[in-house]
Parts: C-alpha cells; sequence; structure tokens
C-alpha cells in the first residue's frame, strides 16, 4: 500500500498544522489566521469491570489527546461495538459514563455509530479548537528544560492484576480514579506556564511517548527511576512480574533508544514500558516556570512530580537510578 503520507502531501495541504508529516497527539486543521480546529479518536475493549468506569475512562482518554495539543475539546461522537446478547443496561452504563465525562470536559456528545461485535469496545471521535499560536506539540523541548507528568504510572500493571483477578479493590480504585481524571487541569496549566512541548503517555508507556518527544525535539530525556510516582501496588504487583503483553512489544521496540545506568532492577524497566491507559501528561517545562507549575499542579489535584530532565542529545531515553 502507498504510504498515507504519499497520498496527502503535505505541501498541498498547508492547513494541516499537524498531520501525518510530524504525527502527535492530534490532528490540527487551521480554519483562519487565529484558529485551528483539533480532531482525534481513540477506542478500545474494556479495562475494568464496572460498565460505567469503563465509559468514562474510555472518554477521559479520547479526550487527552486534544488536551495533549493544548487544545479545548468542543464535540465528541460516540464509537460503540458490543456483542448482540449483551445486556442493554450494561451498554447504557458505558455510554451514561463517557457522556458524563464528556459533560464534565465542557464538550458535548452530537452523534454515534454502533456496530456488532463479538467483544465490546467504546471511544470517541473527539473535536476541538486550539488558537493557532498556543499549540502545544511533542517538539520543542530544549536543554535545562525540566520534566513533569501530572499522573503516577502503572495502570497497565493494575488492569492485568484485575483480569487475573488478584488486584486489590483498593489498588483498583485508585487506577480508576486516575485514569478517570480529565488531563483539563494540567493542560490549562501548561498553556499558563509556557509548557514548550507535551504528549500525554498511553499505549507505548512512558519510555515510548517520551521518546518521541525526545527525538522531536532533537535533545535527550534524562529520568530518575526513583522520582517516578507509582500507582499504589504497582510497585509490589511488577515485581510479580505482572503486566499486560503491551510490555514486552513496547520493551522489544523501544529498548533500542534507551540507556541505562546497569543499576534498574527487572521490574524497573516493565515500568518503563508499561502501557497505560488515560495517562497523564507527560510537559517539558521551563526551568524557571517548573517551581509554579508544579506547585499549581498539585494544587488542582493532580498526581504530578518531576521526573526528570532535559539535556543535548540525539534524542533518546536515559535512565538513572536517582
Ligand atoms: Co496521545
Ligand atoms: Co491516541
Amino acid at each position: 500500500m502507498r504510504p498515507l503520507s504519499e497520498i496527502y502531501s503535505g505541501d498541498e495541504y498547508p492547513q494541516v498544522l499537524v498531520g501525518l508529516a510530524e504525527p502527535d497527539d492530534a490532528a490540527v486543521y487551521q480554519l483562519d489566521s487565529g484558529r485551528a480546529i483539533i480532531s482525534t479518536t481513540d477506542f478500545f475493549p474494556p479495562v475494568v469491570d464496572d460498565p460505567y468506569d469503563f465509559g468514562a475512562i474510555a472518554a477521559a482518554n479520547a479526550l487527552s489527546d486534544v488536551y495533549a495539543m493544548g487544545g479545548r475539546p468542543l464535540m465528541a461522537i460516540n464509537l460503540v461495538a458490543y456483542p448482540d446478547d449483551l445486556d442493554k443496561g450494561i451498554l447504557s452504563e458505558i455510554l451514561r459514563g463517557g457522556a458524563e465525562k464528556v459533560k464534565e470536559a465542557g464538550a458535548v456528545i452530537a452523534g454515534g455509530h454502533s456496530i456488532t461485535d463479538a467483544e465490546p469496545k467504546y471511544g470517541l471521535s473527539v473535536t476541538g479548537e486550539v488558537e493557532t499560536g498556543k499549540i502545544i506539540r511533542k517538539s520543542g523541548a530544549r536543554a535545562g528544560d525540566v520534566l513533569i507528568l501530572s499522573k503516577r504510572l502503572g495502570t497497565g500493571v493494575i488492569t492485568t492484576a484485575l483480569k487475573r483477578g488478584i488486584a486489590a479493590p483498593e489498588h483498583v480504585g485508585e487506577a480508576v480514579q486516575s485514569m478517570s481524571r480529565l488531563n483539563r487541569a494540567a493542560s490549562e496549566l501548561a498553556q499558563r506556564h509556557g509548557v514548550r512541548a507535551m504528549t500525554d503517555v498511553t499505549g507505548f508507556g512512558l519510555v515510548g511517548h517520551g521518546l518521541e518527544m525526545a527525538r522531536l525535539s532533537q535533545v535527550n530525556f534524562r529520568l530518575a527511576m526513583e522520582s517516578i510516582a507509582l500507582l499504589p501496588g504497582v510497585a509490589e504487583h511488577a515485581r510479580e512480574g505482572v503486566f499486560p503483553g503491551g510490555m514486552e512489544r513496547n520493551r522489544e521496540y523501544y529498548s533500542q533508544w534507551l540507556e541505562t545506568d546497569g543499576t534498574l532492577a527487572e521490574h524497573e524497566y516493565g515500568l518503563l514500558f508499561d502501557p497505560q491507559t488515560s495517562g497523564g501528561l507527560l510537559l517539558a517545562a521551563p526551568l524557571e516556570r517548573a517551581g509554579a507549575l508544579l506547585a499549581e499542579l498539585v494544587a488542582q489535584g493532580e498526581d504530578a512530580f518531576v521526573l526528570g530532565d532535559v539535556v543535548a542529545g540525539p534524542g533518546k531515553i536515559v535512565v538513572t537510578k536517582s
């Protein structure tokens, strides 16, 4: 197949400010001199047992890519797949969870499409807006910037433990809260504090998504393993080797661009590649703004923490113990 980027050459579509040429969290299309629309979609099978929570998480996750561009969601379309014999009460709980989350984001669900499928799936197609001068891309991080993550890590580990029937209910509860949380406040604060580059940490894990930023910014990201905050229960399950299949795939692919000082334990490697669902925003903040940004993130209830900094380099992730 001819690659899409050849069929749609960037030169022919100058209105596409962010598209296939330099893929980012979402596509951005310029409307006039000041405004652009953001478009993105995501959907997946249930990650938790409660249908309402699943709907809320899937919606928060789909909305997140708008926030990751520095934008504001306006409108969403439901994308639904479910087996014919699924209890309609379950389906309506999934949709209610999604609808209330979209409303919380200040956006509206304006339509949808459903198909029959053996395994239920839910998500959204989201349209948002951003001022053209305020788009925050993955590129733009500079040496000296401070790296902040707005949510704790480890949702892949906890949802895997849940599937295996070994997760403590309170650990699942904390993970659900984290995954359901909108990245809105983090995105707004990033705008206000001049964050230079950002993305949301999702399926490719911390290293995969961090690497995209580092490469596009042509810098190295230096992370301190001991600074990485984990959700409750994650460290224990990780030591037991409880990881989703996606962790190994991420590790196999991204390891080649990861440098460590040789002190990391096996489970710590796994955590660096743990696929996240509705993860936090990874922010590259100017050094002089990072302290105020972190304080405001925490004041707004985010589980934000500094996990490293940006240094000169060819586009790698460097992880040390501390
Ligand atoms: Co993203
Ligand atoms: Co996505």
